[in-house]
């Protein structure tokens, strides 16, 4: 069983999508961790983002192992790594560019291959896996989502502002919403969960029902 779940940054997807996937002893594909990993790499390496070519090969030539809950290029740690705003708003380099997204979708789809799996991401339900049994399209208003977001990078040890965390998710939905391959869609079959005002427990819970009533 396939189960899906799409929507715009800060919706807080990727830590209910693998407390779901736990509960549900499924595998966890965080997709948006495969587009980070390539632009850190990139930086590494001393390689200009907007070299798209250059990019491409970066994307093609790496290692990328998610496990449930870590991220290893060519056998490096770089979970904590990806996850700085710099990386964060860099990202975009490697998500508008369409030869990458060819290829991460093909790993996404390899991975998934004959397993039970949760994954989550901005085109899951549309593109990568349009025939999912099960399509959940998280979201929540802006502000909500700026000020967890905000939370979670102040946690880390960041030093920002919310506004600043505001500004970058605007231009980040603005981004996600308009780019000419993988753009973020609400697919046809999706059920929309709004999660203002819900704890992270219960989106946990609300999701684990609708799987449920997808099986
Ligand atoms: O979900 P996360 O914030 O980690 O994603 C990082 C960036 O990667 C997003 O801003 C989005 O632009 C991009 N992304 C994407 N397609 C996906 C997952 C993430 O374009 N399936």
């Amino acid at each position: 069983m396939i189960v899906t779940i799409d929507g715009p940054a800060g919706a807080g997807k990727s830590s209910a999508a693998r407390q779901l996937a736990k509960r549900l002893g499924f595998h966890f594909l965080d997709t948006g961790a495969m587009y980070r990993a390539v632009v850190y790499t990139a930086i590494e390496r001393g390689i200009d983002l907007t070299d798209a070519d250059a990019l491409e090969q970066v994307a093609a030539s790496i290692d990328i192992q998610l496990t449930d809950d870590s991220v290893l290029v060519d056998g490096q740690d770089v979970t904590r790594a990806i996850r700085t705003q710099a990386i964060t708003t860099a990202t975009r380099y490697a998500a508008d560019h369409p030869g990458i997204r060819a290829r991460l979708v093909e790993l996404q789809r390899a991975a998934a291959e004959g397993q039970d799996f949760v994954t989550e991401g901005r085109d899951q339900g549309s593109i990568v896996f349009p025939n999912a049994e099960c399509k959940v399209f998280l979201t929540a208003s802006e502000r909500v989502r700026a000020e967890r977001r905000y939370h979670d990078l102040i946690s880390r040890g960041e030093d920002l502002t919310f506004d600043d965390v505001l500004e970058k998710q605007q231009q980040r939905d603005e981004r996600d919403a308009t780019r000419p391959v993988g753009a973020l869609i609400q697919a046809d079959d999706a059920v929309v969960l709004v999660t203002d005002g819900m704890s992270a427990e219960e989106v946990v819970d609300r999701l684990h029902d609708i799987v449920m009533q997808h099986r």
